[in-house]
C-alpha cells in the first residue's frame, strides 16, 4: 500500500514514520507542502499516488489559534479541504486527525462518535468545521478524534512536567479537566490498522482509561521516581486564552467494533519514560 502523510514532522507524524512498516510511506512537512496551497497539495498527491493519505498536519497551538483565527481556519479547515479535494481527484482514501475539543465538555460519560459537536474554542471550531466539510466532500473518509498526545520528539505534557519537577519541590496542576492521554506510538499503530481495515466514519482513538491533568502529572512524577509534590488546582487559577472542555473522555466503542484495543495510558506512559532521553 502507498501512504502519504501530511504533518510528518510533527509529534504524531514522527511516530507514524518510524512505526509504519510493510507499506511505502511518504512523509511531508510544511516545507514540502503547505496544505494552504491547493495546487502544491494536488501536485504532491499526483506525484506520490497514495492509496491512503493521513492528514496529521495542523496548526495545533490551541491558545495561538484563539489569537489568530484566520490562520487557524486557513490551515485546519481550508487546508484539510485542499487535501480532501486532491485525495478525491486521485482516488486516495483520507484519514483526518481531529480532536476532543470539538465537544463542549458538558457530558459526564464518555463521548461517542455520533455525539453532537459544540466546540468552545477557535481550535475546536476549526476541527469541527473541517470534519463537516470533509464528510460532505468524501463521505467515506475516516476521521480519527484523539486527545492529550504525548511522545518523544516534540513538546508534550510529560516532558514539560519532568523538566519542571527537576527544578522545583512542588508543582500546581489543574484537577478539573478530565480526558484521555494518548501515546503517539499507540495512536500510530491504530492508524495503520484503521487504514488496513479500510475504516470509514468517525472513530475515537486514545489510550484506555482517563484522568485529570493533576492525576496524569502525579503518575509522571511518581513513575520517574521524583520527590516533587504535585498539588491540585482549579483551571480558574491557571487561566489560558482558549477554554478547555472540563470533560472530554472519548469512548472507544467504534474502535473496538473494528477489532482494535488500545493499551492503558499508564502502560503507555511507562513505555514513553523508558524511551525518553534522560
Ligand atoms: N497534540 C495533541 O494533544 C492533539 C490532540 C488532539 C488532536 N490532535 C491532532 O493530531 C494531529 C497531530 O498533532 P501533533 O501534536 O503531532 O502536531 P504537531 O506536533 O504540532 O505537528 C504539526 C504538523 O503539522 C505541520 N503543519 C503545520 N502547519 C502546516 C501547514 N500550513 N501546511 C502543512 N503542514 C503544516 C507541521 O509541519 P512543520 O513542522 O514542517 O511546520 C507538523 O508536521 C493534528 O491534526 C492535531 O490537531 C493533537
Amino acid at each position: 500500500m502507498r501512504v502519504t502523510i501530511f504533518g510528518a514532522s510533527g509529534l504524531l507524524g514522527k511516530a507514524l514514520i518510524s512505526n509504519w512498516t510493510g507499506d511505502a510511506v511518504t512523509g511531508l512537512g510544511s516545507r514540502d507542502a503547505d496544505i494552504r496551497a491547493a495546487e502544491r497539495v494536488r501536485q504532491v498527491v499526483q506525484e506520490t499516488r497514495p492509496e491512503w493519505i493521513v492528514l496529521a498536519a495542523a496548526y495545533t497551538d490551541v491558545d495561538g489559534c484563539e489569537g489568530n483565527p484566520e490562520l487557524a481556519f486557513a490551515v485546519n479547515r481550508d487546508g484539510a479541504v485542499n487535501v480532501a479535494t486532491a485525495a478525491k481527484e486521485f482516488g486516495a482514501r483520507l484519514l483526518f486527525l481531529s480532536s476532543d475539543y470539538v465537544f463542549d465538555g458538558k457530558k459526564t460519560t464518555p463521548y461517542e462518535s455520533e455525539d453532537s459537536r459544540n466546540p468552545q474554542s477557535v481550535y475546536g471550531r476549526t476541527k469541527a468545521e473541517a470534519e463537516i466539510r470533509l464528510l460532505e466532500l468524501m463521505p467515506d473518509c475516516c476521521i480519527v478524534r484523539t486527545s492529550w498526545l504525548f511522545g518523544v520528539g516534540g513538546k508534550c505534557f510529560p516532558d514539560t512536567i519532568l523538566k519542571l519537577a527537576a527544578g522545583r519541590p512542588a508543582l500546581d496542576v489543574v484537577n478539573d479537566q478530565r480526558g484521555c492521554p494518548t501515546y503517539v506510538v499507540d495512536l500510530a499503530g491504530a492508524i495503520t490498522q484503521l487504514c488496513r481495515r479500510s475504516a470509514c466514519g468517525i472513530v475515537h482513538v486514545t489510550n484506555a482509561g482517563d484522568c485529570t491533568w493533576f492525576e496524569f502529572a502525579q503518575q509522571i512524577v511518581r513513575s520517574a521516581g521524583l520527590a516533587t509534590t504535585v498539588r491540585p488546582v482549579s483551571s480558574q487559577r491557571m487561566a489560558r486564552p482558549a477554554p478547555r472542555p472540563a470533560y472530554s473522555v472519548l469512548s472507544p466503542t467504534r474502535l473496538q467494533a473494528l477489532g482494535i484495543e488500545m493499551p492503558s495510558w499508564r502502560d503507555a506512559l511507562g513505555r514513553y519514560l523508558e524511551l525518553r532521553p534522560k
